[in-house]
């Protein structure tokens, strides 16, 4: 499935959906936007296991909102695109199946926080990732000033925020913003092969391990305990909880759906 400037692409249950626009460095205009929301939809609706989100051409992941679209946005307008860049994080990170960025180059403004709603990122050693927006006179927009320090802590990313600080993959995965550095040549296998391992994990153990990892921002620790244990109690009686299980006592490899 294609649209103009997204692909979404199969390899058994594994979407791979690729930001297709290389001669403006993937940079997200309202068109990509929606295709994008489309694609994320579509890769849903068709019950991916794992979402690999990555972008075109050897230089950018996604170079960051369309700053040519955005130079004359009036408050409401910005509003409206602040809030279609929302609706796609948003799907990123309730993506009900492991998504991993592949950054494959410059990862600024709203392409940094694409990565950040995704939940791990691996890194080519060419990427180079930042929050530049105060350098544009605005700040970050899709989610940055809350996701980031969540990742990276609130020192860091204020320093990121603050200064705009354009920082390589090396020191992205010092601070913790990116969880893995791979030569760039071996991106696209490295992200393959760790999707392979995580299209064999049970789904719905999988999809239950996620909803209740995000909640960790978003309830109290009581709850979010609570949480966890109701969860956790209702993949009892699942194929797959029954299959793992019995695997173990038979001494054998489990055989998830
Ligand atoms: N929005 C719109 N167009 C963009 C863009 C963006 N975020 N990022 C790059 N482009 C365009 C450039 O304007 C250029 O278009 P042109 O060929 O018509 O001149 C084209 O993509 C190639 O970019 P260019 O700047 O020539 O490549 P480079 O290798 O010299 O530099 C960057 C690459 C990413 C360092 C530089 O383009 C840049 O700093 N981009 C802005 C990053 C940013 O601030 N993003 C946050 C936005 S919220």
């Amino acid at each position: 499935m294609s649209w103009d400037t997204v692909n979404l692409e199969w390899d058994g249950e594994i979407a791979t959906i690729t930001v297709d626009r290389p001669d403006r460095l993937n940079a997200m205009n309202t068109e990509t936007l929606d295709a994008l929301e489309a694609a994320l939809g579509e890769a849903k609706d068709e019950g991916a296991r794992v979402l690999i989100l990555t972008g075109a051409g050897d230089k950018a992941f996604v170079a960051g909102a369309d700053i040519s679209f955005m130079k004359d946005l009036s408050v409401a307008d910005g509003q409206a695109y602040a809030e279609q860049g929302h609706r796609v994080t948003d799907l990123l990170e309730e993506f009900p199946a492991p998504v991993i960025a592949a950054i494959n180059g410059y990862a600024f403004g709203g392409g940094c926080e694409l990565a950040l709603a995704c939940d791990l990122r691996v890194a080519s050693e060419r990427a180079v990732l930042g929050q530049t927006e105060i350098d544009l006179g605005i700040i970050p927009g899709w989610g940055g000033t809350q996701r980031l320090s969540r990742l990276v802590g609130d020192e860091l990313a204020r320093r990121l925020v603050f200064f705009g600080e354009r920082v390589d993959a090396q020191d992205a995965n010092e601070m913790g913003l990116v969880g893995e550095v791979v030569a760039h040549d071996q991106l696209s296998s490295r992200v393959m092969e760790m999707a392979k391992e995580l299209e064999a994990k049970p789904k719905f153990a999988m999809q239950a391990a996620k909803e209740s990892l995000n909640q960790v921002h978003e309830m109290t620790l009581d709850s979010g305990l609570t949480y966890e244990r109701r969860i956790w109690s209702s993949l009892f009686g699942t194929d797959d909880q029954r299959e793992g299980m019995t695997a173990f006592v038979e001494k054998r490899d489990p055989d998830f759906e």
